[in-house]
């Protein structure tokens, strides 16, 4: 079923409102002051909503977060919609802390039991514009992936740009790009932005891959799917409690490959309202008793994508 359009501007505002309150402490250098004021606000602003919502991907489990935690349930009216909920309050808290553009506040809604109720570890991922299989994968190498995106976009591998998080762990993959001549865009934090620049030429990024959280991922294919791009995402369960809260969470196959449609089932809405500016959206700017916000904003069923710039009061 589709999910009534009447949310869309509803979940528009929970991450207007999260990204403003946020706003208020950006460059303050307290990540989690700046992470508190967006859970704070987005669960208040979620509970007015006339749904029956469940947080899906949160902010931890109730034994380490009071609020927005997973299994959580908000909204309303105990007869409204059901819905699962994907919340990342604040993406980019470095972002926030330190006042560098690329602070977010992003939310993802599908139908009950539609998304992905994925545990707080790492996720391999890839994302591309390119929707058909063999193409891009994960079990492909890099040399691979970039040969086939190639073929397939019909561009030299020095006509394309690959996303990636600038961290160590990624210094083959980084390498392997450098040694293909794929031009690189390096991110120093917020993978859900970094995914979702394949969805449009103006981004100017073919390929986004590498380790980052798995809840960003599964924001991220919320919007990839809107946009009809490809994504692919397995989790990497390192430890023995990772292993154990994923058994917990009924994931008995630790090592599989999760394509999108496995991640998003159905329709889904996806928010994310700028704190600071990035790629995707302005950030929040004042004026006297007034804000303006940017999210960018998909609705699966209905074609929605775009970017929405609001003027509220404060
Ligand atoms: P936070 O907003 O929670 O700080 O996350 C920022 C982020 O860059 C994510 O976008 C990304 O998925 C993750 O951190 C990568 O983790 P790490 O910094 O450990 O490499």
């Amino acid at each position: 079923m589709a999910i009534d359009k009447k949310f869309i501007n509803q979940f528009i505002n929970v991450t207007s409102k999260a990204a403003l309150a946020s706003s208020y402490l950006v460059g303050k250098k307290d990540k989690i002051a700046a992470d508190k004021a967006a859970v704070d606000s987005m669960r208040s602003e979620l509970n007015k909503i006339n749904i029956q919502g469940e947080i899906v991907i949160g902010e931890g489990e109730l034994d380490e977060a009071p609020m927005l935690y997973i299994g959580e349930r908000l909204g309303s009216n105990s007869n409204g919609p059901e819905f699962d909920i994907a919340v990342d309050p604040l993406e980019g808290t470095n972002f926030a802390a330190n006042n560098l553009p690329g602070a977010l506040s992003v939310i993802a809604i599908a139908e009950k039991n539609n998304l992905f109720k994925a545990p707080e570890t790492y996720m391999e991922k890839i994302s591309t514009k390119v929707n058909e299989k063999n193409v891009v994968d994960l079990d492909y190498t890099v040399k691979k992936n970039i040969s086939n995106l190639s073929d397939y976009l019909n561009k030299n591998p020095e006509n394309l740009t690959a996303c990636i998080l600038d961290r160590p762990r990624h210094k083959k993959i980084i390498e392997e790009l450098k040694k293909l001549k794929v031009n690189l865009k390096l991110i120093t934090d917020g993978d859900v932005s970094g995914a979702l620049l394949v969805t449009e030429e103006k981004y100017g990024v073919d390929i986004f891959l590498g380790i980052g959280g798995g809840p960003e991922g599964v924001l991220a294919a919320a919007a990839l799917d809107a946009y009809n791009c490809g994504f692919q995402g397995r989790f990497i369960f390192d430890s023995d409690n990772d292993k154990i809260r994923a058994k917990k969470m009924g994931i008995n196959d630790l090592t599989k490959k999760y394509e999108l449609n496995e991640i998003v089932l159905g329709d889904s809405i996806f928010c994310a309202t700028g704190i600071t500016s990035g790629d995707l959206v302005k950030g929040i700017e004042i004026q006297d008793n007034d804000f303006i916000s940017e999210t960018l904003v998909t609705h699966k069923s209905s074609g929605l994508k775009k970017v929405r710039k609001l003027k509220q009061n404060i």
